[in-house]
């Protein structure tokens, strides 16, 4: 397989078939998230929770495949191999655009799960047809105690078991500390935004501009990488 997505590629001569089929499938999805944001404008609740959970799945299935054909992209990070320019492009302009895509790839995954659980809270289906409801969405203290009960639980059998070695308790560490800090932040929104419908639609557009850039800057990391500064 890693064979395979080594090959010559077919958009640019310098580019590689996983570094391509990583980059189309990246368009794909962002393509599909913002067909699914058209359905939401236009009031078609259902098709676009569809759209979306479809999306999702594929979204994750893809960066599963994105971690094996794209780690030139990733390594470029750790050394210049790979990235044919000069020094000072590389240091002032490739390492800035690749740190914004990784964080903003990261921003976008923990948002995309959050606003998943948050479209099902905030609407009812009426009609067959998903509608947010207009009406303050709270997490009620008991649900919340729990959820942590539940995180913590995990987190001690996960570091209890040794799921593998010291390195790998430290990611899990990492992991579950994330999930405990998103759930921690649903009080500030709640604070911020009480309305569900509204806190939907605010901060389901701040995740839709999120996957715009996250495109955006994939393509700048592709063109710089196998187009104007292919390695030598
Ligand atoms: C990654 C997940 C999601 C994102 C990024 C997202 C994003 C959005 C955005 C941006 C809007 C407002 C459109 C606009 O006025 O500009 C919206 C509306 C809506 N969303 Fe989501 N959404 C997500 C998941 C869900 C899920 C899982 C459901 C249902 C179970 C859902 C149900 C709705 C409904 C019913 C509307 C209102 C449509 C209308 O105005 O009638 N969403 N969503």
């Amino acid at each position: 397989m890693k064979e395979l997505l080594a090959r010559p590629g077919f958009l640019a001569p310098s580019g590689t078939v996983g570094a391509d089929v990583s980059y189309l499938l990246a368009v794909v999805f962002t393509v599909l998230f913002l067909v699914a944001w058209r359905h939401a404008k236009r009031g078609l609740g259902t098709r676009h929770h569809k759209l979306i959970l479809l999306s999702m799945v594929s979204m994750v299935l893809y960066f599963c495949g994105y971690y094996y054909a794209r780690q030139l992209g990733v390594l470029s990070l750790e050394s210049k191999e790979g990235f044919g320019g000069p020094e000072s492009v590389y240091n002032n302009v490739f390492v800035p655009i690749l740190t914004t895509h990784l964080t903003l790839v990261t921003i976008g995954l923990v948002m995309a799960i959050y606003m998943l659980f948050q479209g099902f809270r905030a609407s009812e289906k009426t009609g067959g047809e998903y509608r947010l409801k207009p009406e303050p969405l709270r997490v009620r203290p008991k649900a919340f105690k729990t959820v942590f009960l539940i995180i913590l639980g995990l987190w001690v059998l996960f570091v209890a078991l040794r799921f593998g070695s010291m390195g790998k308790v430290i990611a899990w560490t990492l992991i579950f500390a994330t999930v405990a800090a998103v759930v921690s932040l649903e009080k500030l929104i709640e604070k911020m935004l009480p309305d569900g419908a509204r806190r939907h639609r605010v901060l389901g557009r701040g995740t839709m501009v999120v996957y715009a850039l996250i495109l955006a800057t994939s393509t700048a990391t592709y063109l710089m990488l196998y187009v104007i500064y292919p390695a030598k």
